[in-house]
């Protein structure tokens, strides 16, 4: 293991930049090596098997490291047809297979058709361009703009970054495009409205969705974008009314609901989809990730029955939908997909999501309970959290980034991988963990946290 890895060792951090890491920071603490994946445990070059608490890193990997049928779609779909174009004209067979399987599953969402894509970023960026296109083919071509929210992470492409709520993501790329408008968001934490009640937000902000709107025009708004739970953000969760009424207030505006699924697709909330938790059945669906389980880079936007209507009633050239990537309908992604979709379900590991997420939340409270530092714990709804670390819990002072990194440090060095997003502590495990990894992963935070004093 270790010649063969020596090159890699004195390489790290020399010729590659990595995608949201400082180049400067990565040079002097270059990256940990991940050289395996088994079960739910990462293997790095050192020889240490880690308990992967974040399903590949980002929310995708949901099935873990060892799903034999998607690795065997996988090579049988190299073997036979290893590629080719989805564009007009010609199309694959399991590209066709999944917009019948992933419709179907999507039907009680009102879901129609399906946009296949290469991720998430570009699920978001054809549901941005389909939303204005779709106005332009009804006449109304005045509605261009799009509202999101304060807080949230839509991917990294112009328009996604555009209609992402955090200038961390935003600032370096600006000016971006115009006419994206930002509204709070149902963080019960820290919002503009000084407001910690659930109910009583969620009254704020839709006032505040609705003021905007008014403030814009109606008839200028193409859609409201938005993640059934804020995931990437720091993991927020809404009041159960909140989406609800966001789609009332969209019908009574003719603006569009884009529900960005690409974390909450697929059982991670304990339902199979974000917008199925919250009875909301949006305009268009934005999927990628654990689609694949993350073994093939993949995505797709779906949209409704009457969005279809329009589009395919029209014998117009506005309605000609000129976008579309290389890797649109992969034949290879299509066939992962494909397994990915049977073994989620066969498995039911929305089920599990839900059942191992209280038990991780109730672990999360009990740190709380013992940590000062632990200032806030979210989630509670399937397998997503995040606690936020302050070093003033009434103040709410967000603890200093060496005190952070110490911690992120310790919890790795007791076996466990965790992400870090400024003071924010992210899990995103598997789905298909079992009771003790939630109790490996709640020990292993304990351990990180008692480094802080
Ligand atoms: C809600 C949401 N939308 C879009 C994206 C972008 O997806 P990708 O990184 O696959 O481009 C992400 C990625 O984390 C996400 O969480």
């Amino acid at each position: 293991m270790t010649t063969q890895f020596d090159s890699v060792r004195e390489n790290n951090g020399e010729y590659l930049w990595q995608p949201m890491t400082h180049p400067a920071e990565s040079r002097r603490n270059p990256p940990k090596v991940i050289v395996g994946g088994e079960g739910v445990e990462i293997i790095d070059i050192d020889g240490r098997r880690i308990l992967d608490a974040l399903a590949g890193g980002l929310w995708n990997v949901n099935l873990g490291y060892s799903c034999e049928p998607i690795k065997r779609a996988i090579a049988n779909q190299l073997d036979e047809l290893p590629y080719h174009s989805a564009f007009r004209g010609t199309v694959s067979a399991s590209t066709v297979e999944l917009s019948h399987e992933i419709i179907e599953w999507t039907k009680p969402e009102g879901m129609a058709r399906a946009f296949f894509t290469s991720g998430g970023s570009d699920s978001v960026e054809t549901a941005l361009r389909l939303a204005r296109q779709y106005h332009k083919v009804r006449g109304d071509s005045s509605r261009t703009k799009f509202i999101s929210l304060k807080g949230s992470y839509h991917g990294t492409h112009f328009g996604g970054a555009s209609v992402t709520g955090n200038a961390r993501f935003r600032t370096p790329y600006e000016p971006l495009l115009a006419g994206c408008f930002h509204v709070a968001g149902p963080n019960t934490y820290r919002n503009e409205f000084d407001e910690s009640d659930p109910a009583v937000l969620a009254d704020r902000c839709i006032s505040a969705l609705e003021a905007e709107i008014a403030m814009q025009g109606a008839g200028t708004v193409a859609a409201f974008i938005m993640e059934p739970i804020q995931g990437a953000g720091g993991v927020y969760v809404p009041h159960e009314s909140y989406m609800g009424r966001v789609r009332e207030v969209c019908d009574r505006n003719g603006v569009l609901l884009i529900a960005d699924e690409v974390i909450t697709g697929f059982g991670r909330s304990g339902s199979w989809f974000g917008s199925r938790l919250w009875g909301v059945k949006p305009d268009m669906m934005c999927l990628a990730k654990a689609i694949t389980n993350g073994y093939f880079p993949f995505g797709a936007c779906l949209v409704s029955e009457g969005m279809a209507e329009v589009f395919e009633a029209s014998e117009g050239s506005t309605a000609y939908i000129a976008h579309g990537y290389t890797y649109s309908g992969h034949p290879v992604g299509a066939a992962a997909a494909l397994a990915t979709l049977a073994e989620t379900k066969r498995l039911g590991v929305n089920d599990n999501a839900s059942a191992r997420g209280s038990q991780l939340h109730d672990g999360l409270l009990g740190l709380q309970a013992k940590f000062d530092i632990v200032g806030d714990v979210r989630g509670g709804q399937g397998l997503a959290h995040a606690i936020e670390l302050v070093s003033d819990r009434a103040a709410k002072t967000a603890l200093a980034g060496d005190v952070v990194a110490r911690i992120h440090d310790a919890i790795y060095e007791a076996g466990v991988s965790v992400r870090v997003s400024g003071n924010k502590i992210i899990l995103s495990p598997a789905l298909i963990l079992e009771p003790a990894h939630i109790e490996q992963i709640v020990d292993a935070l304990a351990a990180g946290l008692s480094t802080a004093s």
